[in-house]
């Protein structure tokens, strides 16, 4: 990865903010965003719920993988992730090689109140575990050590807006800061 990488990638739980702030940092860099659900449930013509009731978690986690591929092949772009795109090792590995990994944070309390004002939840979010804040609690924990050691950089947008999220974002990416 060179000092100003031209690709950045946005991973983190469902809920934070990964969509809000790649629109805004794609704006401040002039460069095109891409939701990978989005991009997900067009080539394979259905929507995530769809996905997760027909061929199960492992299908979905399937076609996410292939996605990626292609994705990490893309110059000056943002891309917001999937929460789940870091349950893979070679998901975690291809995306550390093609660009800047940022993780966005947030406690699970605040997640799971996010999610619940989101229009995309109901088509997007399958529940994983039993649904609810206790789901949000789990799979924070179990995922945490796999944010962690995919991303360059983590930012808390706990109290912060997407747009200071994004500058901050920005800032990082302009002065060549290099992360962990
Ligand atoms: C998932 C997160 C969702 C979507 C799918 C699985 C996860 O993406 O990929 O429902 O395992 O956390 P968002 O993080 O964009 O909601």
């Amino acid at each position: 990865m060179g000092d100003r990488p031209e690709l950045i990638f946005l991973i983190g739980y469902r809920g934070s903010g990964k969509s809000s702030v790649a629109r805004l940092l794609a704006q401040r860099l002039g460069w095109p965003w891409l939701d990978a659900d989005a991009v997900l449930e067009q080539r394979c013509r259905r929507s995530i719920r769809d996905i997760f009731a027909e061929e199960g978690e492992v299908g979905f986690r399937a076609h996410e993988a292939a996605v990626l591929t292609d994705l990490c092949r893309l110059q000056q772009h943002v891309v917001a992730t999937g929460g789940g795109v870091v349950l893979r090792p070679d998901n975690r590995h291809n995306l550390r090689q093609a660009g800047l990994v940022v993780w966005l944070t947030a406690a699970p309390v605040t997640l799971w109140q996010r999610l619940q004002l989101d229009p995309a939840t109901a088509q997007r979010r399958p529940n994983l575990a039993g649904g609810g804040l206790a789901e949000v609690e789990e799979l924070v924990r179990l995922r945490q050590p796999l944010y962690t050691e995919c991303a360059h950089f983590t930012v808390d947008t706990q109290v912060q807006a997407p747009a200071e999220v994004a500058d901050f974002i920005w800032k990082l990416w302009s002065e060549g800061t290099r992360g962990s």
